[in-house]
């Protein structure tokens, strides 16, 4: 293989990219780029790769999630809490049902260019480039709009950092305190899963009281008033993520600047493509896809790309089959891994499998399938004793109506109430927080599985 350089992709196949009209002005906004300071650091993408290596051997749990696509026209202090305040929520279930420490990673701060399944769109009898995020184009159905215009990426970063900027506040500077755990609770009174969170969020608080009388706390009580909490997209805009390239002054290795983890989607997986070259350089954490049609040939020529060197928590593969196909899949792919020897992480996206389009017309994700999706992926590991690493959703903390079903439910009429994806649909805080009880529950009885094993 030839040495790797930031570079290199543009010699490869490239597929869902935006083809610039204005090579002066994507050069300008390159350079521009390039001269900016990273959104990240090495050693926070080493230390998310530790955490991972650990998630892969099921001594922690993934808990990846937010926007499908963040836009500009959103960005508010205030949808950023409100996604961060649930995965808070989200993370605290976890915790306390799996017993096992939860890492956190956002699809924020830079999850802004979509793949799609078609190049154009016909809206209004007007043949149009389909959307492709708002760091290549606009979502507005005029030509206009919808030209890719490179000044996006400016903007782009502009957002990602002031986003990453309060997240590291709310991180660190009390948002974030365990004790605060009631304060968390969201608008949703009266639905059951809060009456739950309230419970849980009790038996915390007396367990803190606990600590605090026992004399136990003092040490713990950094810990329990910040969290780690990481960044990360799809590394598909290939030209933005070069820009933000950074060589790691102390060690000589290449970093992905624009988040913490970049992962590789379904549709720019290929093994000799540009978005796989890009990726195998750098030193930061890689996600990579899965869907129905990767073979198990193609799965194995990724490994020994993505992760030569066989790192622990270097390559997390994200399983997205949709409900009722994860036992034809994962079977055949947990086995490619294991003749490759190889390290990974397994994690689930219980989302991009189950897309249909709702009798009203909108595009949906019925809750039910998320779940049964959740339920299959649990049951495939522990039938092949592997390790259910972690789940990855796309949510938002705000009270959409984008998904159908749910404990207080969404129907195909509801969802034109409150529809607000700039792209996929996203569960709704209520139904986020129903899926981690539902994943804590697995996890329990997994661990209780687990014991009973281990006491034969
Ligand atoms: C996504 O994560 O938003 C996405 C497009 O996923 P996939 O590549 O799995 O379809
Ligand atoms: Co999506």
């Amino acid at each position: 293989m030839t040495e790797w350089q930031k570079t290199g992709w543009r010699r490869l196949p490239r597929v869902q990219m935006p083809d610039y009209a204005d090579a002066a002005a994507l050069a300008m906004v390159e350079n521009r780029l390039a001269s900016y300071p990273p959104l990240v650091f090495a050693g926070e993408a080493r230390r998310l790769k530790a955490h991972l290596a650990k998630v892969g051997r099921g001594e922690a749990f993934l808990l990846q999630g937010g926007d499908c696509a963040e836009s500009f026209a959103e960005f508010s202090a205030d949808s950023i809490r409100d996604t961060f305040k649930v995965m808070l929520q989200m993370a605290m279930v976890l915790t306390w049902g799996a017993k096992l420490p939860v890492v956190k990673v956002g699809r924020m701060a830079g999850q802004f260019a979509k793949p799609r399944s078609a190049a154009t769109e016909v809206i209004d009898g007007l043949e149009l480039p389909s959307y492709k995020g708002d760091i290549i184009n606009g979502f507005d159905p005029t030509p206009d709009a919808r030209a890719p215009d490179p000044a996006r990426m400016l903007q782009a970063y502009t957002q990602a950092a002031a986003t990453l900027n309060l997240l590291r506040a709310f991180s660190t500077g009390g948002y974030a305190d365990m004790h605060k755990v009631h304060a968390w609770t969201l608008g949703f009174t009266g639905a059951p899963e809060a009456e739950k969170y309230r419970d849980l969020a009790n038996r915390i608080s007396d367990t803190l009281d606990f600590m605090e009388a026992a004399g136990i706390r003092d040490e713990a009580e950094h810990t329990l008033q910040t969290v780690e909490f990481y960044t990360s997209h799809e590394a598909l805009l290939l030209e933005y993520e070069e820009a933000l390239t950074r060589v790691d002054s102390t060690t000589g290795q290449v970093l992905a600047g624009s988040g913490h983890m970049i992962w590789i989607g379904d549709r720019t997986r290929q093994p000799d493509g540009a978005h796989v070259e890009y990726c195998r350089g750098v030193l930061n954490p890689i996600g990579l896809k899965c869907g129905p049609s990767l073979t198990s040939g193609h799965l194995k020529a990724l490994i020994q790309r993505l992760n030569p060197r066989n790192e622990p928590g270097r390559l997390t593969l994200i399983a997205r089959f949709g409900a009722g196909s994860v036992g034809e899949h994962l079977p055949r792919l947990i086995r490619a891994v294991q003749e490759e020897g190889a390290h990974v992480t397994w994690t689930c996206d219980p989302m991009h499998g189950n897309t249909i389009k709702s009798s009203t017309g909108y595009k949906t994700r019925p809750f039910d399938s998320v779940l049964r999706e959740v339920r299959e992926f649990f049951a495939v590991h522990n039938a092949e004793g592997t390790v259910p690493g972690g789940v990855h959703f796309e949510m938002t903390g705000k009270d959409v109506t984008e998904c159908t079903g749910g404990v207080r439910a969404v129907t195909d009429e509801n969802l034109s109430d409150r529809y607000h994806t700039a792209c996929d649909p996203r569960l709704n805080a209520s139904q986020a927080l129903e899926l981690a009880f539902l994943v804590a529950e697995e996890l329990s009885a997994r661990r209780r599985d687990l014991g009973r094993a281990a006491a034969i």
